[in-house]
């Protein structure tokens, strides 16, 4: 069948990666890809927000499958579109629907269902610009450091951690009367700090079901020893050596279950990933954050360790037998290292010609941000390569990654060199 993947990063070249890996898959196109995914699909200029522009291309080609990569699309309704579409209607997409998009489309929502459910989370309380000085005096009944959250959508950069009170209460006012995140700020979650080490659970559910994918950890500091300002993500490593049997029972029972039976009683039609943002306290898993996506830099590193047809899972998602389907995954680590450009996460250059691609050895790469310039692979975003390789433990596989890292090269070049530092 003809697919079409949307999203340009490097969550998107591992899926298109794992997609044409599938003999269910006969064309793959991506929306709008990048230089690396070109050289196993078939990019097209189409922007995923223009869903006009998709139904369109989907028609045009034959398309019979949606997946969606990036949170975007998914939040602004795209189940939906082609859901009440009936030109579209009996084509899949792989993502929630809009409503099901809140998990990650606003705090406020996320954090409703989750006490509601009985998940663990830290306590919160949201606020509105009528209600500045509830939220200043709420802060005062909170041990330092203070939570602050944008409800909406900020391209991961929407959370305050401040140790000042005072400062904190300036922060609440900024993002709330001066919509220091715009529209994202117009309401703000503040919560109780939780001290421990994150993770993130990736489950793939049709709604009714559930797949508990590999686990991973990201990077998302810009320096050594996880110091600076947040990226995207600098690298990954699955599974989490922390995660172990004990604690992924805990993480199942008391988090992914309910995560389901809540959609499932509010009939919330989810069909797709859910990336639940952990934080192990002591023993105990409670949850950060919901993303309605695949993250990216961990695809990098789940994807690859698994074994199964991801086509052949994303059509059990589609029919709602995802309860038959085997999840076959590598026992492996992987681990994957993103070059970025110097600079990032802010101001930095494009444009710059990368080398040594062509001497990459036992470890796969993924383009982030690459696009083609006259018959040259340049540098086209912030997050650039990232390097994946498998290994025995997570020493191993990391030890591979840097070692080819270090042959690629362009101008003002940057990678965190401790990953893994922590585990
Ligand atoms: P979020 O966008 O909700 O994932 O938050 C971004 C980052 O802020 C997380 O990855 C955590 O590192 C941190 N964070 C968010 N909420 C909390 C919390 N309640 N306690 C401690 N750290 C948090
Ligand atoms: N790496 C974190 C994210 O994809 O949101």
């Amino acid at each position: 069948m003809n697919i079409l993947l949307l999203g340009s990063g490097g969550r998107e070249h591992a899926l298109a990666w794992k997609i044409t890996q599938s003999t269910k898959c006969s064309q793959l196109f991506v929306a709008p890809g990048n230089a690396g995914i070109a050289q196993i699909a078939t990019n097209v200029a189409v922007n995923p927000m223009d869903f006009n522009a998709v139904k369109q291309f989907v028609l045009d080609n034959a398309v019979e499958m949606v997946v969606v990569g990036p949170e975007d699309p998914l939040v602004k309704g795209i189940y939906d579109f082609f859901k009440n579409d009936s030109a579209l209607s009996d084509i899949p997409v792989i993502g929630p629907s809009q409503h099901g998009a809140q998990l990650e489309g606003s705090k406020e929502f996320a954090k409703q269902f989750l006490v509601k459910n009985n998940i663990p989370t830290a306590r919160y309380e949201a606020f509105t610009k009528d209600t500045v000085e509830a939220g200043c005096d709420f802060l005062k009944t909170l041990i330092p450091p203070y939570v602050l959250k944008a409800d909406g959508l900020a391209a991961g950069k929407g959370v305050l951690i401040l140790n000042d009170l005072t400062e904190a209460q300036q922060e609440l006012s900024n993002m709330l009367v001066d919509a220091k995140f715009g529209d994202a700020s117009s309401k703000v979650v503040i919560e109780e700090f939780l001290d421990g080490i994150e993770l993130s659970c990736f489950v793939l559910t049709d709604g009714k079901s559930y797949k508990i994918l590999p686990t991973a950890k990201d990077y998302k500091r810009i320096g050594e020893g996880d110091t600076g300002l947040n990226t995207g993500g600098m690298g990954a490593v699955s599974p989490v050596p922390f995660a172990d049997a004990e604690f992924m029972q805990k993480v199942e029972e008391r988090v992914v279950i309910p995560t389901i039976n809540g959609l499932k009683n509010d009939s919330i039609e989810y069909k797709g990933f859910v990336f639940i943002g952990l934080i192990k306290v002591g023993n105990d898993p409670f949850v950060i954050e919901y993303n309605v996506r695949m993250g990216d830099p961990e695809t990098e590193v789940v994807i690859p360790r698994i074994k199964s047809d991801l086509v052949e899972l994303f059509q059990a998602v589609a029919n709602q037998t995802l309860a038959n389907a085997v999840l076959e995954t590598d026992k492996r680590t992987a681990t994957t290292v993103m070059i970025v450009s110097g600079g990032y996460p802010e101001d930095y250059e494009k444009g710059k010609a990368i080398t040594g691609l062509d001497q990459i050895e036992d470890s796969i790469v993924f383009h982030a941000g690459t696009a083609e310039k006259d018959g040259n692979i340049v540098t086209n975003g912030g997050r650039v390569i990232a390097v994946t390789s498998y290994g025995e433990n997570f020493k191993d596989a990391l030890k591979q990654s840097y070692k080819n890292v270090e042959k690629i090269n362009f101008d003002k070049k940057y990678y965190r060199t401790d990953l893994g530092f922590d585990l």
